[in-house]
């Protein structure tokens, strides 16, 4: 953080932009550093914690369900999930589509349209009502899951470019396998506090052949999302992915070359950025799994993303206005909207 009045150069340009990078927009300039602030009491407040600080409950009980780390009036939510073994149900989220990005190890996803196996830095999409069950393939993993009550899909500014669908697009494929199975829990995910769950007298998951040409289940990994960028004065990134009542976007928010983007406010979208690992250091965040939240109306600067060393971070916006949990809280920190470090205030 400056701290202090700018003192050198044009003044910093200031932005205020509606509908994340696509609406109006103004720009002023002011004398001073705007993203500093002294202090910050309120639930509205911008913080930062690392994934695997999260004490999160499936990595010791095999029967929890992921920890939620954040909630929203929308329905919109986050959840992290650590398992260390299998899990002994299977889980159909009728409310919502999820997407599980896979921060470490490697997960086999078994699911109602096929199962596939997910490394580090795969995005795993899962529709609504698609039951599924998932596993580390060796003794540890951590992930986030997106909770999303509209429903999502690929959006790429133009069919090719961004992304390569045809060779990195990976779809779920029937395992035949599968043993038909004994008596087997299924959970149906609801907005009730209490979860339904029927006892099937089968494996749900165990299927026969694929009858249909597309397929609702498909990984992604980030590191083949390309990054675009505006040269040499930088501008927004673009998005991949995004909800049919476009209240959630998602970019790639890896390190691109370019002017660092300036001060401004986003109006109606709060931003959930996940520094997934580097080399390089992105501003304050440089352990991997570094989990930043900007909400809504608050200013911001963020870290440059021109790093030459690389790095790599995902950007969820999202219109819900997301409340961090009461252990989400207690496993983070305040954040200074400068670089994205802890807040001064949680120094002393
Ligand atoms: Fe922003």
């Amino acid at each position: 953080m400056s701290g202090k009045p700018h003192d050198a150069g044009p003044p910093p340009v200031q932005l205020w932009t509606r509908d994340g990078f696509q609406g109006a927009l103004s720009a002023v300039t002011r004398q001073t550093y705007a993203p500093d602030y002294l202090s910050v009491q309120g639930p509205h407040a911008p913080r930062r914690t690392v994934l695997d600080r999260l004490r999160v409950d499936d990595q010791d009980d095999p029967e929890a369900l992921p920890t939620t780390v954040a909630t929203s009036r929308l329905g919109v939510k986050l959840h992290v999930s650590g398992r260390r073994k299998p899990m002994p149900y299977v889980v159909r989220n009728v409310e919502a589509d999820e997407i599980h990005f896979i921060q470490s190890g490697t997960v086999r996803f078994e699911t109602d349209v096929g199962c596939l196996v997910a490394t580090e830095g795969d995005f795993v999409c899962i529709p609504r009502s698609v039951a599924y069950r998932f596993a580390p393939t060796g003794d540890a993993m951590r992930s986030i899951i997106v909770e999303s009550p509209s429903s999502l899909r690929l959006t790429p500014p133009v069919p090719s470019g961004l992304l390569n669908v045809a060779r990195d697009l990976k779809y779920a494929e029937i395992d035949s396998g599968m043993p038909a199975g004994g008596p087997t829990r299924l959970l149906l995910k609801t907005l009730d506090t209490e979860n339904t769950i029927f006892m099937m007298p089968h494996d749900p998951l165990a299927l026969g052949v694929r009858l249909s040409e597309s397929v609702p289940v498909w990984k992604l990994n980030l590191a083949n999302i390309q990054v675009h960028a505006y040269l040499p004065e930088g501008g927004p990134p673009s998005q991949f992915l995004s909800s049919g009542a476009g209240d959630i976007v998602m970019f790639n928010l890896s390190a691109r070359p370019g002017a660092r983007a300036p001060v401004h406010i986003n109006a109606d979208f709060d931003e959930v950025i996940c520094y997934v690992r580097g080399p390089g250091a992105w501003g304050g965040c440089t352990e991997p799994g570094t989990l930043t939240c900007v909400p809504k109306g608050v200013i911001h600067h963020g870290p440059s993303e021109d790093v030459p060393e690389g790095y790599q971070a995902w950007l969820l916006e999202t219109r819900a206005t997301l409340r961090w949990t009461p252990r989400a809280i207690e496993a983070s920190q305040l954040m200074e909207t400068g670089n994205y470090a802890p807040h001064p205030s949680t120094m002393k």
